[in-house]
């Protein structure tokens, strides 16, 4: 029987190519950075098997181009924002992702970026690194505590609740606003549920841990850094468009909020020369917040046995579409 044709937008872990090549016939992107548009266009022409990353806009004309025997795109990501889902259910294509394996590895970044923010770490080393570390000083970088501190944590999905368990080890006092989960789930985590304006106004760390959807696309904007203390430092880890960026600049120049730390942003990559990079107040990291060896390696094959279970015909162990069964056993008479 011919082997399955798929594309691989991007060189993943090894672990992950070793089993798409053992079942499939695969092309991979060798490229460091996405396939151009009229690459992706021309190379998914045919596949059966799209494995795609976040950087990879995957929309209806991608689909129709492929063709009719498109039968998965499975997601190198737990979050999918980059793919029209709906067009792929009304095609029955599976769409698929990558939760729960990285939610340590995030939190962990999350965290770090927390306290390297609130201690002013990049600063410090910055400062050395400039030639101006003369002498201990009792007023140099001083940054503010994060023990007893109060943490916002915006989103109380799996990465999210990574927050409030890290929180407790440093007697944090937790809020959170997350209308999807209820009150006994924040219960649980040691956190209050509040409403956003609460979360905000109270927060000395405000953590952003929800997906991108038309409803939290600049979901903090002006209105929201306003109702803010002025000390307060705000983390994203979840993704850039959730956060307004020139609100986010406006805010930090002019004092409504004191400090960010970002691994994701807007546009991404951010360029070099972007306003946002000019602020002292700011850390920003290049989206690496689940990259560590072993999360990457287990979101390289987590995303390859969703493909193959497609493609021998069985259901995804991550399929986020599951109306789309119906339309391809509908359309196709199987999987
Ligand atoms: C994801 O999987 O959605 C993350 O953003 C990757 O770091």
């Amino acid at each position: 029987m011919a082997r399955p044709r798929v594309y691989v937008t991007r060189i993943i872990p090894q672990a992950g190519l070793d089993m798409v090549s053992e079942l499939c016939e695969a092309e991979v992107w060798q490229g460091e950075t996405p396939p151009p548009r009229e690459v992706l266009l021309d190379k998914v022409k045919g596949v059966q098997g799209l494995l795609s990353l976040l950087t990879d806009p995957i929309d209806a004309t991608v689909m129709d181009t492929a063709g009719p025997q498109l039968r998965v795109i499975a997601n190198y990501a737990v979050g999918y924002d980059n793919v029209d889902v709906a067009a792929a259910t009304e095609r029955g294509i599976l769409v698929t992702n990558t939760p729960g394996v990285l939610t340590e590895t995030t939190a962990d970044f999350a965290f770090a970026l927390l306290l390297a923010a609130a201690r002013r770490v990049v600063e410090g080393m910055d400062y050395i690194r400039a030639g101006k570390w003369r002498s201990w000083g009792p007023v140099l970088l001083l940054g503010h505590d994060v023990q007893r501190a109060t943490l916002g944590i915006i989103g109380l999905g799996r990465i999210g609740s990574g927050m409030a368990k890290r929180a407790q080890g440093f007697d944090m006092r937790v809020l959170t606003y997350d209308p999807h989960f209820s009150e006994e789930r924040g219960k649980a985590l040691g956190a209050r549920c509040v409403d956003l304006d609460t979360l905000l106004a109270e927060s000395d760390f405000v953590t952003v841990h929800v997906p991108l959807t038309p409803e939290t696309h600049h979901m903090l904007g002006a209105e929201q850094f306003r109702k803010m203390k002025p000390s307060a430092i705000l983390i994203n880890t979840a993704r850039g468009p959730v956060v307004d960026p020139d609100a986010l600049y406006d805010a930090l120049e002019h004092g409504d909020i004191a400090y960010a730390a970002l691994d994701v942003t807007e546009p991404e990559p951010l360029p070099a020369d972007h306003k946002l990079l000019a602020l002292s107040n700011v850390i920003i990291c290049p989206h690496m917040a689940s990259a560590s060896v072993a999360t990457r390696t287990k979101m390289a094959t987590m995303a390859t046995e969703n493909l193959i279970a497609v493609l021998k015909g069985e259901i995804p162990p991550n399929l986020v579409n599951p109306e789309a069964l119906n339309r391809r056993t509908a359309r196709k008479g199987r999987l």
